[in-house]
């Protein structure tokens, strides 16, 4: 029984870590503003308002090097690590707050 509650319990963790889109974009608020109202560095868009598509794209776009302006390494950081399902949960995040 304890086993199972643990292994209940990980699970949980787990998939909160992997799909919690407030807890991914933590890190992101930094720079982008707790409701990605900031111009991040001073230099990006301000990304409320956008629509989980175009966050998605620009995302993946940071990823392989297509998209992005003259920081756009900064952002290659940020988003190297993320798979394609935690990007999708982030730009709906985004998508939601405002
Ligand atoms: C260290 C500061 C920093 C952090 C942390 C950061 N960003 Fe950015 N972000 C930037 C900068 C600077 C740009 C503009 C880069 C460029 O020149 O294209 C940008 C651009 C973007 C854009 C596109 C806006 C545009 O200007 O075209 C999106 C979407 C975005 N970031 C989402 C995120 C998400 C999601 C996270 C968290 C995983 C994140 N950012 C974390 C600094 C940051």
């Amino acid at each position: 029984m304890k086993k199972m509650m643990i292994l209940v319990a990980t699970l949980f963790a787990t998939a909160l870590m992997a799909n919690d889109g407030a807890a991914l974009y933590k890190k992101c608020a930094v720079c982008h503003g707790a409701m990605g109202e900031k111009k991040a560095l001073g230099k990006s868009e301000v990304i409320a308002g956008w629509d989980a598509q175009k966050i998605e794209q620009s995302l993946k776009g940071y990823q392989d090097g297509s998209y992005g302006g003259a920081l756009k390494g900064t952002m290659k950081a940020q988003v190297k690590g993320l798979n394609e399902e935690q990007i999708k949960t982030l730009s709906a995040y985004i998508d939601s707050l405002m």
